[in-house]
């Protein structure tokens, strides 16, 4: 297939306003990239087999996308490479280190799935009362998310470099005046420096909708994070402007503004922006106001590319399988249903219930799938059986399963695809599989829950250069292959 008919078949049923205008940057953004759209030429046939050249296995040491982008979807790049605006300020976590915060973030993700319904009723009383005062809402830590964006806010517009976090509801930025903030790369964002920004009352819909909140003496709107490593994030709920794109805004959008904030030792962001399904994240503010509920993303192959995030009903690329968005346990977080994984073209022995049991969560901010002990016991057998060819290297952290890849300059690594119920099977290159430490320390990139009831999470190893699509409005996630470099 031409990459020109890929390319301008993507312009098909907009929306209005500017859910429309991010739809179509969303869907013509891939085009931007040469080699992406001319890989997509090739056959689309699962293979059996990767055969990888170790060098492009590694990220490299100089930010390879464009600096200046024409498109109007948001940038996204990871937050410890040489594409983010934080590389400057050096001190990025080690693999070992970033492993071991994606499990406390993965802690943080059961403790709250397991606390879903007593938080939820919490909820449903303090709307009853200005008075009560809630617990702290437990977030998830602060430091394991990975990919960033710049967002403007208030008028004029102060850009700022926010995580994306499909875990959370409410965005919130550090905000002056500040009680404790903690240093960070831009200007603090000043209410009073913004000509839009203004106060959400406590008893107003807006206050309440969101879960961390309290009402003050003085009528403000208060939150209160915390997170499971100590960090947290305290403030008053309020409304600005948000620039989400060249020349694209939301007006009254609704967020923390932090005076109180501390988070761990590395590349320290500026906020973080809320995807979930809750009722005040960023994709369900856009729908309220722009209908067209949904947002897509793209998650780059390294950390020396880039990728994008768009919001709005978009009409899906092409290529793109869904499959069903359904409820689980928690109701901010997207489920899928995840029913089986092929290896070499062949599905592993694993009773769908297996993965029933938890549930199957999609995440951007955790690093590596969890899958139930059985499904991963057959995964890993199944791919040491195609690896024999190779050295072993010592485990990484929570990944037991590696390689030692010195001398070699290609490797051949089996093809694996996850399979969603109704037979939607998504096939994973080869970077889906692998964690990449270094070249004598190179893992198979999934690891297990340990326990068979717990919730398993579809990880951000695994969805890099798919577009991700949230179809809210029609209930389904897509996944499109290349996507982004
Ligand atoms: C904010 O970011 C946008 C998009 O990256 C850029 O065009 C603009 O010049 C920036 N504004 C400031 C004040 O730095
Ligand atoms: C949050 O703010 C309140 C009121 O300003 C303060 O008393 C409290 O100590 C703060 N919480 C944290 C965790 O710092
Ligand atoms: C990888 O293999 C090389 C060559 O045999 C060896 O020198 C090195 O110590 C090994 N590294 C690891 C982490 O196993």
């Amino acid at each position: 297939m031409a990459s020109g008919a890929r390319c301008s078949a993507r312009h098909g049923h907009g929306r209005r306003g500017i859910a429309a205008v991010l739809a179509l940057a969303a869907l013509a953004s891939p085009c931007r990239h040469g080699a992406a759209a001319a890989a997509a030429a090739e056959g689309s046939e699962p293979k059996k087999w990767h055969v990888v050249s170790i060098s492009s296995l590694l990220p490299s040491t100089a930010c390879t996308a464009a600096k200046a982008s024409k498109s109007s979807a948001l940038r996204v790049v990871h937050r410890h490479g040489p594409c983010s605006p934080l590389h400057a300020r050096g001190d990025a976590p080690s693999h070992a280190e970033i492993l071991e915060r994606d499990q406390d973030r993965v802690d943080s993700i059961r403790r709250r799935i397991a606390g879903a319904s007593a938080i939820i009723s919490d909820a449903d009383r303090v709307a009853d009362s200005k008075t009560v005062s809630l617990p702290a809402r437990w977030g998830i830590p602060l430091d394991t998310t990975n990919y960033i964006t710049t967002v403007g806010l208030g008028t004029p517009p102060r850009n700022l470099s926010v995580e994306i976090d499909t875990g959370s509801d409410l965005s919130w930025v550090q905000c002056k005046p500040c009680a404790r903030c903690y240093e960070q790369q831009d200007p603090l964002y000043d209410p009073a420096q913004s000509s839009t920004h203004s106060a959400v009352p406590c008893g107003s819909r807006e206050c309440q909708k969101v879960e961390a909140q309290r009402c003050a003496a003085d009528d403000k709107c208060r939150y209160d994070i915390t997170y499971a490593d100590k960090s947290h994030t305290n403030g008053t709920v309020v409304r600005d402007a948000l620039t989400l794109a060249v020349s694209h805004a939301l007006p009254g959008f609704v967020f923390g503004c932090g005076h109180d904030n501390d988070m761990g030792p590395y590349d320290k962001i500026d906020g973080i922006f809320g995807l979930n399904r809750g009722k005040v994240s960023l994709p369900s503010q856009v729908a309220a106001r722009y209908g067209g509920a949904g947002f897509s993303y793209c998650l780059p192959s390294s950390p020396s590319a880039e990728g994008y995030l768009a919001f709005g009903g978009a009409a899906p690329p092409p290529n793109a399988q869904f499959t069903e968005m359904v409820n689980g346990a928690e109701p901010s977080s997207y489920y899928l249903d995840l029913v089986g994984i092929k290896v070499a073209g062949r599905e592993l022995e694993i009773p769908p219930a297996v993965f029933a049991a938890g549930g199957t969560i999609i995440d951007t901010g955790t690093v590596i799938s969890r899958l139930p002990p059985r499904a991963y016991a057959a995964l890993r057998s199944a791919f040491v059986r195609s690896m024999a060819a190779y050295r072993r290297a010592p485990a990484l952290s929570l990944l037991d399963t590696c390689y030692n890849f010195t001398g070699h300059t290609r490797v051949r690594i089996p093809s694996a695809a996850l399979v969603f119920a109704g037979g939607t099977t998504v096939s994973l290159n080869a970077r889906g599989l692998l964690f990449v430490s270094t070249v004598s320390q190179t893992c198979l990139g999934f690891a297990s829950t340990g326990d068979e009831t717990t919730v398993n999470i579809l990880g951000n190893t695994q969805q890099k250069t798919f577009t991700v699509i949230y179809d809210v409005d029609k209930k389904r996630i897509g996944f499109g292959a290349k996507g982004c470099n």
